[in-house]
């Protein structure tokens, strides 16, 4: 098992650019199978492990992938249906998008169910009725998800705007017969850039960012060079690690607009924020982390549920006690025992977290439990006196490319111990 060894105490400082989200490329490696006329290459790729697992999926199709220096090419001119076998499925969530793209290009579907982090019950029924409701015909065993039939015009409120099946809905019915108008539909900075990607193909997709999305489905997409906006989870992890280290640094590469929520609670943190084009500095503005009171994480443009974690790492050491509620998943607080090993104060009631912000974080021997609370922990190592072993770092790095060296870049004293 990998670890990082970590010597807090140090401020980071300087400059760091962000790679191409995670939550972005991958519904976009999904949506290249849809691609039947060219090749797609992809650019501002991140080198994380869900990319490579997502591109044995397209490889198991019958696509021809590479993938170098950030640039994927994807060639599905030649691909054939596959049942997608559960060993390939089950170590990411995003993997339940091959659902909706199997249907646009095969007008079949079948796989075991989607893995992924472990943030509480994670259900795909959304996915499925809206799959019904576009008239397909769908049978779920519990572990194995069979769809068949082509996708059909429909109008489909989604009671809840899940980010998951907005995008398997855009993925189903881009390539189906008819429109599908969905109401209530996620509006997340990633939905947006699928819809561009994919009418960059030749598709006819209007109204991502808005909540309510019009797809018309079209018999043929072709070929493209398309490049992935920056991840804006990974730029609030840094811009965390700098408050919380009473750092200054400016994250590049991401759009300062997909961050208002977060850049918003720094300053209510007594953080000071510059946001310019494409790159955002913050820095400590007083000499002490501030509670913000209370935050609740939610739908974009609401808190983002994997900023929660990071923030949180954040505000260990702030003055005054801050409620985060976990609106989105019903068991994302697990990290706090992690955290309390090092001398935080947090209570956990339900979904929400009471953090009594401490004078200081003690070095200890914790443990990664999923991506962003991995990330979450390497903060607070870094802000804590003495050496911490952050272990389990797997997790971490199928979302963060490079995570150790771009912190090291920083100022940082990190180490990387391979098993
Ligand atoms: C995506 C992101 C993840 C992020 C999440 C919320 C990817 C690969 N992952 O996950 O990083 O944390 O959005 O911003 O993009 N739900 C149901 N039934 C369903 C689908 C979802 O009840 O059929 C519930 C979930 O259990 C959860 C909530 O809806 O409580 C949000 O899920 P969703 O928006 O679908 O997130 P994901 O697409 O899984």
């Amino acid at each position: 098992m990998s670890e990082y060894i970590i010597s807090g105490g140090r401020p980071l400082v300087g400059q760091v650019t962000v790679d191409g989200a995670k939550n972005s490329v991958l519904p976009i490696l999904c949506a290249c199978l849809l691609c039947d006329d060219g090749q797609v290459t992809l650019t501002n790729c991140p080198h994380i492990t869900d990319v490579q697992y997502t591109l044995e999926i397209l490889k198991l199709f019958g696509c021809e992938t590479s993938f170098e220096d950030g640039q994927i090419h994807v060639d599905a001119q030649n691909v054939s249906f596959r049942e997608i076998p559960c060993d390939l499925v089950s170590r990411m969530r995003s993997a339940a998008l091959f659902l909706g793209a199997a249907i646009g290009r095969f007008c079949m579907a079948a796989q075991c169910r989607p893995g992924g982090c472990e943030l509480g019950s994670r259900p795909i029924d959304l996915h499925l009725s809206s799959f019904v409701k576009m008239g397909l015909s769908v049978s779920d065993t519990g572990n194995v998800v069979e769809c068949s039939g082509c996708a059909h015009g429909t109008d489909i409120f989604l009671r809840y705007p899940s980010v998951g099946t907005t995008e398997n809905i855009m993925l189903a019915a881009c390539r189906g017969r008819g429109i599908v108008t969905v109401t209530n539909a996620a509006r997340e900075p990633e939905i947006e850039d699928l819809q561009n990607f994919i009418n960059a193909m030749g598709g006819k997709i209007c109204g991502a960012g808005s909540g309510i999305i019009i797809i018309e489905g079209v018999e043929k997409l072709h070929g493209v060079n398309y490049n992935i906006i920056g991840d804006r989870i990974e730029a609030a992890t840094y811009l965390a690690a700098a408050i919380a280290t009473d750092g200054e640094i400016t994250v590049k590469g991401v759009c300062p607009s997909h961050l208002m929520a977060v850049t918003d609670l720094i300053v209510n943190s007594g953080g000071s924020v510059c946001r310019k084009n494409d790159s955002i500095t913050v820095s400590r503005a007083g000499q002490f982390i501030l509670s913000p009171g209370r935050i609740e994480t939610s739908p974009y443009p609401g808190f983002p549920t994997d900023a929660q974690s990071i923030i949180m790492a954040m505000l260990l050491r702030a003055a005054g006690t801050t409620q985060i509620h976990e609106g989105v998943f019903d068991d994302r607080l697990r990290v706090s025992s992690e955290f309390i090993k090092m001398g935080a104060d947090i209570t956990v009631s339900g979904r929400t977290a009471y953090v009594h912000g401490t004078e200081r974080l003690y070095g200890a021997r914790v443990f990664a439990g999923d991506l962003r609370s991995g990330a979450a922990l390497v903060i607070a190592a870094l802000s804590a006196q003495g050496e911490s072993v952050v272990k389990n770092i797997s997790h971490i790095e199928r979302g963060y490319n490079g995570f150790d060296k771009k912190l090291k870049s920083l100022g940082a004293e990190i180490i990387k111990l391979k098993d």
